[in-house]
């Protein structure tokens, strides 16, 4: 079955664990669309990794993991990554890079950091060189991957895209030279070649004989370039409707959709976050929910949980069914707040606005009972505090989509599949 994991909120749901847990049994991992500014930390038999990259299911010998056409990758951050990988004796010949996926090259860095310079306000970026990579896609100065193989050609397409760029920002010139960067991508690129591949077939084929393959999102609805908090957004589409485009895939194979989100919300970079908590419950959910960003370590802006947005995910990305992360921070607290609904100048708003106007908008709160008890060793959803099914029961009925995982801590193991819908893991 075609199976896509994506974001509900704003990117760092904990996606990395679901797909971990669902690679079990996939036979294929694909990611469709962003780069190195996704993060996931894995913790398993082999060690610690910090993958940026390479989807995690290359942890498991069954599983191919696919880069498609969306994705946009740093060649010598995907090297480091297979290199530490290597070392640690993983088999990374199980990857597959799309030959249309595109390259970030340095002077997309480079322009990462410059444009943020010039912003009177921020976006926030990871800086590392996304959305210029994707602007000289759409502008089509970009280099995709497969150009690599044709050594005399890509150098002549790399001197006129690196030349059309200094042209247009000047001051990128002062950053490096076009043979630092002739340079590091030739290192790359013997490492690399190996691994990339047409792969309309291997999805076609995969489809043909009903083979489980995980879509795997990177980010969250709410940074999604169409229907996030624009401009502070990234430049792919995380939801959904990305997959068709980014893996090369109908959109009608996929037929089960799991949106990932915590039991709170949290952010990174900036941008309207109309739950956020600036109090005493804010640090509470930082602290013990470790939040900090996998790839730039800034600290999360933490809040209550927003059904608007999931509410607005379940209709946009078609949500089959949800998983509820870190259901277990919130342990402890008297009472939760969740936001129902918005209101701006006496309005009452079910669906996000956008980013102008969700700067305006006040949350709407209801709140709910909550439990003491720690609740990181239940396995079941019977063992869980009454409060603690009753939360998870209200978020079903609000955003009008079943939870069939709800998620207790960072382990495999402290995952817990809903009874009554565990005829399909
Ligand atoms: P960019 O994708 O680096 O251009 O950053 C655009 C926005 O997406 C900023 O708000 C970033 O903080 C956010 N962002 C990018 N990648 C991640 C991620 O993996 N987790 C959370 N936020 C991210």
């Amino acid at each position: 079955m075609f199976h896509a994991v994506v974001g509900a909120q704003y990117g760092d749901e904990g996606k990395g664990k679901m797909v971990d847990y669902l690679a079990e049994k996939a036979d294929l991992v694909v990611r469709y669309q962003g780069g190195g500014n996704a993060g996931h930390t894995i913790v398993n038999q082999y060690g610690k990794f910090a993958l940026h990259l390479v989807p995690s299911g290359i942890f498991h010998n069954h599983t191919i993991s696919v880069l498609g056409a969306g994705v946009v990758l740093h060649p010598q951050q995907l090297v480091d990554e297979l290199t530490t990988l290597e070392a640690a004796g993983i088999d990374t010949r199980r990857l597959v890079i799309s030959e249309r996926a595109h390259m970030v090259l340095p002077y997309h860095i480079w322009q990462d950091k410059w444009e943020e310079e010039q912003r009177s306000k921020k976006v926030g970026t990871t800086l590392q060189g996304i959305g210029p990579a994707y602007q000289d896609k759409v502008g089509r100065f970009g280099l995709q991957v497969g150009e690599l193989r044709d050594l005399h050609r890509l150098r002549t397409r790399l001197e006129t895209a690196f030349q059309a760029k200094i042209n247009r920002i000047p001051g990128l010139a002062s950053y490096g030279t076009f043979d630092e960067i002739w340079t590091s991508l030739l290192a790359a690129r013997d490492k690399l070649l190996p691994y990339i591949a047409d792969t309309t077939p291997l999805l076609y084929e995969a489809h043909q004989a009903e083979k489980d393959v995980l879509f795997e999102g990177q980010l969250g609805i709410m940074r999604d370039l169409d229907w996030g908090v624009y401009p502070f957004v990234t430049s792919s589409n995380p939801i959904a409707g990305g997959i068709g485009a980014g893996a090369g895939v109908p959109p009608t194979a996929i037929r089960r959709i799991t949106g990932i989100t915590k039991a709170y919300t949290t952010a990174v970079g900036e941008g309207p976050f109309p739950t956020q908590l600036n109090d005493s419950y804010g640090t509470y959910l930082q602290d013990k929910g470790h939040e900090y960003g996998a790839t730039t370590g800034r600290p999360r802006a933490c809040g209550w949980l927003d059904i608007p947005t999931l509410r607005y995910g379940a209709w946009i990305n078609g949500y089959t069914e949800l998983a509820l992360m870190k259901l277990d921070v919130l342990s402890g607290l008297d009472q939760i707040q969740v936001a129902v609904r918005y209101e701006k100048d006496g309005t009452q708003y079910e669906w996000p606005l956008p980013a102008y106007d969700m700067e305006l908008v006040q949350p709407v709160y209801e709140t709910l009972p909550g439990w003491q008890e720690d609740i990181s060793d239940c396995r079941t959803f019977a063992d869980l505090p009454a409060n603690a099914q009753a939360f998870v029961r209200q978020v079903e009925a609000w955003v009008g989509v079943p939870v069939r995982y709800v998620s207790v801590g960072p382990d495999r193991a402290q995952t817990i599949l809903r009874g009554d819908m565990e005829t399909q893991a």
